[in-house]
């Protein structure tokens, strides 16, 4: 659909601002359809209708069940259709797809952090390849921000304490618009930057035109060597007093409280911060908080190391471009960024 005709429509990049638009402008037709149609029936009743004389007595009129019917049965299905387009759209958006590329997001006033899972950071700027799909993993350090991409049609909370995800995939390489959608304080409307989508060959060069960067999972395991995590989690089991974290990713967990849950991005934080929220079964809740220890960065650090902790020879859903072979400690101990 060409929409560049219609004054401040955002241009249209992504695979599913077509779609996003198709039922906008459905939702404005059927609205400008029936706006026209009781406007125009109560002009013409005003004037078919109207009293002639001063001492006129209208004419009683008994209901009718046809009539009824009629406009509750069509607003029905016209609601029932947009309900069903809207919510088609709207699980598609929400449903990231396997083999996204993660980017991490963090929002604080009144900027945006991302990093690449190569390790590439950047501020107010997101660079990413046309034609492959891209999950945004947000989080705030402060306030609640809101990831908004016009062009893309893609729009999120992005919330202190809280892990939300969105995706997209961007049809056309330029440079497009991000704002911050939600009012974060005083310097809210600052709070923008470019999306700049590149070919996919353009976009490997720039990725790896910066590789002194250390990727947040190597990043994420000194931080749990620094703060002794090691000592009880063992990546397979070693140390006994907590679960093995290798595989954990994804996989189903099941707690003392005979709950079971799939460990995910908001299961991992909560353990770190509120650790004796939800205790594997089989072990004592005898870990301590982090709460306040790590920033949102260095959480998405240690959840970044975690998801890559997968067991040898099992394929790794969560890690879709591995972080570059580099030790630890081959590399010199970058303190984490704290800005
Ligand atoms: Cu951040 Cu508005």
């Amino acid at each position: 659909m060409q929409t560049s005709w219609i004054p401040f429509i955002p241009e249209s990049a992504s695979t599913v601002s077509e779609k996003v638009d198709a039922l906008y402008f459905y939702l404005c037709g059927v609205t400008a359809f029936f706006t026209l149609l009781i406007s125009g029936v109560l002009i013409f009743f005003v004037i078919k209708y109207r009293r002639r004389t001063p001492f006129e007595i209208p004419r009683p009129i008994a209901g009718s069940h046809k009539l009824e019917t009629v406009w509750s049965v069509i607003p029905f299905i016209i609601a029932m259709s947009m309900f069903a387009w809207g919510a088609q759209i709207y699980f598609q958006n929400s449903r990231p797809p396997k083999n996204a590329n993660e980017v991490y997001v963090v929002g604080k006033q009144w900027m945006w952090k991302i990093q690449h899972s190569t390790g590439q950071r950047e501020i107010n700027e997101l660079h990413v390849p046309a034609g492959r799909k891209i999950k945004l993993i947000m989080t705030s350090e402060d306030t609640i921000h809101d990831f908004f991409i016009p062009a893309f049609r893609i729009k999120a909370d992005v919330l202190p304490g809280k892990y939300t995800t969105q995706w997209f995939e961007a049809t056309k390489p330029g440079t497009y618009h991000l704002f911050c959608a939600e009012y974060c304080g005083m310097n809210h409307s600052g709070m923008i930057g470019s999306v700049i989508v590149m070919q996919p060959t353009d976009f490997d060069n720039w990725l790896s035109g910066n590789s002194s960067q250390q990727s947040p999972a190597v990043a994420g395991q000194q931080l749990f060597q620094s703060l002794g995590c090691v000592s009880c989690h063992g990546a397979n089991g070693e140390g006994g007093r907590g679960p093995a974290l290798a595989g954990l990713f994804g996989r189903k967990v099941f707690l003392t409280n005979n709950q079971t849950l799939t460990a995910d991005e908001a299961y991992v934080r909560e353990s770190i911060e509120n650790p004796a929220a939800k205790v594997v079964s089989g072990f004592s809740p005898i870990m301590p908080t982090f709460q306040g220890q790590v920033t949102p960065e260095q959480l998405i650090q240690i959840m970044s190391f975690i998801k890559s902790l997968q067991i040898s020879g099992a394929p790794s859903p969560a890690t879709t471009a591995p972080a570059k072979a580099e030790t630890p400690a081959a590399k010199a101990a970058t303190p984490p960024n704290r800005q």
